[in-house]
């Protein structure tokens, strides 16, 4: 069952009905003011982070589902007000439902549009944020499509966050006293906080004079009433009330008098502003707003035409972001999320890591450092400026030790002390981030970068250094078996081998009750073969010929290591636990075999030679595939084990214990494509792809235009469903293994490399490539059914699959590729 339609012309998903499964979400803003919104309007809005500068207030997990959003009701001022035919209602359905003769919700790259009619009352809203603004945008046009001219109230209405979103949530005892507003020529000021250490206020403005406002929450709702009916809206009148401490919020109101088939247009401005310090108050000695710097940005945005050139910029700032790669091949699916959802969701991840979603409170992750390492994969051909600050920003946060800091907080850019160190695999994925980052770039001059460790100024040395001590950590801490020490966990943040909890409520993530000396990572020992040798490539190219000859010398103790602890007979195993037992191994009961290790390893090149490769492929089929994406291990945990840690605490088939978590399942796509079955690697690439999975939306229940981050196991009930949808790593990778490794077009530091291995039954594909200033146009064309290319490179056939790099300032080159 679908729930609406993809729009591949217009770049859009267009959702007919509000009552979707679960809200569907889109992003708003790029770079530094973000917002959350749904089909029906739901949603907050903050400034840089989502937990220490919120600027609406969301409460998750609440009834109904996603209430609390950026609410517009529209009321027939010449119709009676009664509760059994009320005459006001929500254009975006919610908060009032009361039901719509049309609707459609429309997502699009930073914008939303939803358009609703009513007893032939249309009303469109737009939200957008202009490109560089702290600020968002709702364009209200309303049509009047009776026979007869009618007088409409608009009332706008959102809730002020009181900035720090957990104290909000909170500290009421403070909170609840603190709330402070102006309101100057119709605009509303929150300024809650303004007066003691805070430089930054929010507003509300309108491009209408307003009939009337209300800044406290009560005054609106009436006591006891929710947002579906506030009082004032029924009585038609806002009461100009102000907030002295209790629950600030904006609302306005404005008086419309359509005729007959009139249209009008409203613009509302929600911002943030932030003053100098010497500037804060207008006059200096008052307590008074300095509203001079934000008045000029107002004028502006309500203005028509302003934002109409605010938003067409939007729509060329992303259309030329998506022009880096374009695809054509047999696939609608394959097209639609290369094209365009994959693109987006990979810079949603990259801007928010995975602090702001309908799964993540934006008050409890900041940015991981793991997990950007990988969202940069993704992302770093988009906006390679931005990557580059990226990976120095999460470097500035390794610690002298080569570990890091597992999270920051976006806003401070320091490391988060609450959650720490010692996840064991951190580090290396900051080589993974920088080799890619060249690779695409050729831009080698970020290893001479100085960087602090634990942003301490004084402590500064080159990337490179940086990327040293990276690899040094994992060979500071090796085991019995001579594989990396996994510490807190790896990848898997819920293989808890040092944990060893009995205490209710404990945090997995930060008690460590082990010695950490034994348990053992070859996952880790995967990845650090990876790493080294990519470390190894990097020192060859800069002439470090003995450093390079170190680096390779350490991927080879590792690999032999691996070999001699780390396979199993017919797969890799996954660790050793505390006791020196091996995970993920025949000799296990439950968890005998485990994703990760099968992906990372032959990712790291492992097993291509000796067969082994293609065997662990094998028993993924066979013991871990299902229809609905592959599973992270099996048989699945049915109790919990004190030595495994979190994983054993979810109910078999969720998340860690056994779900299909989605991030791993392009590892295995890769490793299908290295060992040359694009048959195989594309099927995995369809099972989770979210546009395939559309029309069984009522099984599936989250956006069919983004990929989510777990899909319940085949051990639940609930096989199929998925959830944590939008900051998954799934995105990065998935964009990763189908575009360099089964489309195969993939970024050396030698150049571009075109190696396709994609399903038999392809006829070829097509695609365009924009890679350092050269656009690449390549026909690639199956002649028989394997994986053999040669290359015609502007007509000259050339040995290899690398393009050449062409002479600086080449526009063109066409290339053709003969496959099989
Ligand atoms: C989740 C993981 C997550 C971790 C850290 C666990 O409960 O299952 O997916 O990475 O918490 O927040
Ligand atoms: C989600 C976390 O963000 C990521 O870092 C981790 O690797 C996965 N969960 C698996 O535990």
């Amino acid at each position: 069952m679908r729930y609406g339609y993809f729009n591949d012309e217009s770049r859009e998903y267009v959702i007919t009905r509000p009552d979707t499964p679960l809200p569907w979400i889109n992003y708003l803003g790029s770079e530094a003011y973000f917002g959350i919104i749904s089909n029906t309007a739901g949603g907050y809005s903050f400034y840089k982070d989502a937990r220490l500068r919120r600027l609406t207030r969301y409460r998750l997990n609440n009834v109904p589902l996603d209430s609390g959003g950026r609410y517009i009701y529209l009321r027939d001022d010449d119709a009676p007000s009664n509760r059994s035919d009320p005459n006001f209602w929500s254009p975006t359905w919610q908060p009032s439902r009361i039901p719509l003769d049309e609707y459609e919700c429309r997502h699009g790259l930073g914008y939303t549009t939803i358009r609703s009619r009513r007893k032939d009352i249309e009303a469109q809203i737009r939200y957008f944020v202009p490109l560089g603004e702290s600020l968002e945008i709702w364009e209200l046009t309303i049509t009047n499509h009776r026979d007869q001219s009618i007088n409409l109230s608009a009332f706008l209405a959102i809730e002020f966050c009181l900035w720090d979103a957990l104290d909000d949530a909170t500290n009421f005892q403070r909170n609840l006293s603190l709330a402070e507003v102006e309101v100057d020529d119709g605009v509303i000021y929150h300024k809650t906080e303004y007066r003691e250490r805070r430089n930054h206020f929010a507003y509300l403005a309108c491009s209408e004079e307003v009939a009337g406002f209300d800044t406290q929450r009560e005054a609106f709702l009436g006591a006891y009433r929710g947002w579906e009916s506030p009082a004032a809206v029924e009585a038609g009148q806002l009461s100009n009330s102000m907030a002295s401490g209790w629950q600030p919020i904006g609302a306005q109101h404005i008086k419309i008098h359509l005729d007959a088939g009139q249209q009008k247009e409203i613009i509302f401005i929600l911002g943030y502003h932030e003053n100098s310090q010497d500037e804060k108050f207008d006059p200096p000695e008052s307590q008074r707003l300095n509203k001079r710097t934000v008045k000029p940005v107002i004028a502006r945005y309500v203005q028509v035409e302003e934002v109409e050139r605010a938003f067409q910029a939007l729509r060329t700032y992303w259309d030329e972001l998506l022009d880096l790669l374009q695809v054509s091949t047999p696939d609608a699916h394959t097209n639609r999320l290369v094209n365009l959802w994959n693109v987006y969701q990979v810079m949603v991840t990259f801007n928010l890591s995975r602090s702001a979603s309908y799964f993540e409170s934006g008050i409890g992750r900041g940015i991981g450092f793991r997990d950007s390492n990988q969202d940069l994969l993704g992302f770093l051909h988009l906006i390679p400026e931005r990557a580059r600050e990226r990976i120095l920003d999460l470097a500035a946060t390794q610690l002298p030790s080569g570990g890091a800091y597992h999270q920051y907080q976006p806003l401070t850019k320091r490391g988060n002390d609450d959650i720490g160190s010692n996840f064991n695999d951190d580090p290396l994925w900051l080589v993974l981030s920088t080799s890619a980052y060249i690779k695409e770039t050729d831009d080698w001059s970020i290893l001479d970068e100085a960087v602090p460790y634990d942003n301490k100024p004084g402590t500064e040395e080159p990337l490179f250094d940086h990327l040293e001590r990276s690899i040094g950590y994992t060979l500071d801490r090796l085991g019995p078996h001579r594989l990396p020490l996994i510490g807190r966990a790896d990848w898997n943040d819920c293989l808890n081998l040092n944990c060893f909890s009995d205490t209710p409520g404990q945090s997995f993530q930060t008690t460590t009750n082990k010695d950490g000396n034994v348990a053992e990572s070859v996952f880790i020992a995967g990845m650090f073969i990876l790493a080294a040798n990519e470390m190894a490539d990097i020192a060859r190219r800069r002439q470090l010929n003995e450093q390079a000859e170190a680096f390779s010398r350490a991927a080879q103790e590792m690999e032999e290591a691996l070999w001699s602890a780390g396979w199993d007979g017919d797969w890799f195993r996954r660790a050793y636990d505390d006791f020196g037992n091996p995970i993920g191994s025949k000799q296990c009961e439950e968890g005998k075999i485990f994703i990760e290790p099968q992906g990372m390893c032959i990712m790291a090149g492992l097993g291509l030679e000796n067969g082994r490769a293609m065997q662990a492929l094998d028993s993924v089929a066979e013991r871990l595939a299902t229809p609905h994406g592959i599973l992270l291990h099996q048989p699945a945990y049915s109790r919990y084990y004190l030595h495994l840690g979190e994983i054993s605490s979810y109910p078999a088939g969720y998340k860690e214990n056994a779900g299909v978590f989605c991030h791993t399942n392009p590892w295995i796509m890769i490793a299908e494509a290295r060992v040359g079955r694009g048959n195989n690697a594309f099927d995995y690439y369809l099972r989770i792809n979210p546009s395939v999975r559309e029309e069984i939306s009522d099984v599936h229940k989250c956006e069919p235009y983004v990929y989510a981050q777990m899909i319940a196991g085949h051990d639940t009930p609930m096989h199929g469903e998925a959830k944590n949808s939008w900051l998954t790593g799934t995105a990065a990778w998935n964009y990763v293994a189908i575009t360099q490794w089964i489309l195969g077009i993939r970024p050396t530091y030698d150049g571009l490399a075109i190696e396709p291995v994609i399903p038999t039954e392809w006829e070829g594909f097509k695609a365009v490539r924009r890679f350092r200033g050269t656009r690449y146009t390549i026909h690639v064309e199956r002649h028989s059914p394997g994986n053999e290319i040669r290359l015609e490179v502007n007509g000259m056939p050339i040995d290899g699959s690398i393009i050449p790099t062409p002479p600086t300032g080449t526009e063109e080159v066409d290339v053709i590729v003969k496959l099989g």
